[in-house]
């Protein structure tokens, strides 16, 4: 009886542990969004015809002139995407019919986290 109720108590203890190291996991870097769940909706929407940085190769043959994530936050404050996202951005993608994207704030946010940190990994590999 006794034996039992330390198994039970221990496997409290171990379930407790994990949950705290998960929540920690699930909110480490999470400053402002998140950058694995903004990694996915960027491949799902913004890859098809970007590419994350310069000199790779276009994923679309028909897009020819699409700017790399990574370069939007060398060149301006990613900021400046938030309200663009927000409002349903429609940047003059002439060439191509764009999608038409409807972004929550939440999204938004973890799609900025994710293009800050192609820009912060664009800035460090300029500066070798
Ligand atoms: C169907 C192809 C396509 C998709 C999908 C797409 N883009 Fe674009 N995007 C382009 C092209 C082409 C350009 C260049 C347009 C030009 O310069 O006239 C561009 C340009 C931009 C620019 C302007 C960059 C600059 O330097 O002025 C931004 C910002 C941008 N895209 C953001 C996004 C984001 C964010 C997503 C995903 C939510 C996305 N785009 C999805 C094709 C696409």
């Amino acid at each position: 009886m006794q034996k039992t109720s330390l198994v039970i108590l221990l496997t409290g203890v171990v379930a407790l542990g994990m949950w705290g190291i998960s929540d920690y996991m699930a909110h480490k870097g999470e400053a402002y969004g998140n950058v694995e769940r903004g990694q996915s909706i960027a491949e799902q929407t913004c890859l098809r015809c970007h590419t994350k940085f310069e000199g790779a190769p276009l994923p679309d043959p028909n897009v020819t002139d699409a700017p790399p994530l990574a370069s939007f936050g060398q060149r301006w404050p990613l900021e400046n995407l938030e309200e663009a996202l927000a409002e349903g951005i429609t940047v003059s993608h002439e060439s191509v019919t764009m999608p038409e994207f409807s972004f929550t704030p939440e999204t938004i946010a973890d799609l900025l986290s994710y293009m800050d940190k192609l820009t912060q990994k664009a800035n460090e590999t300029a500066k070798q």
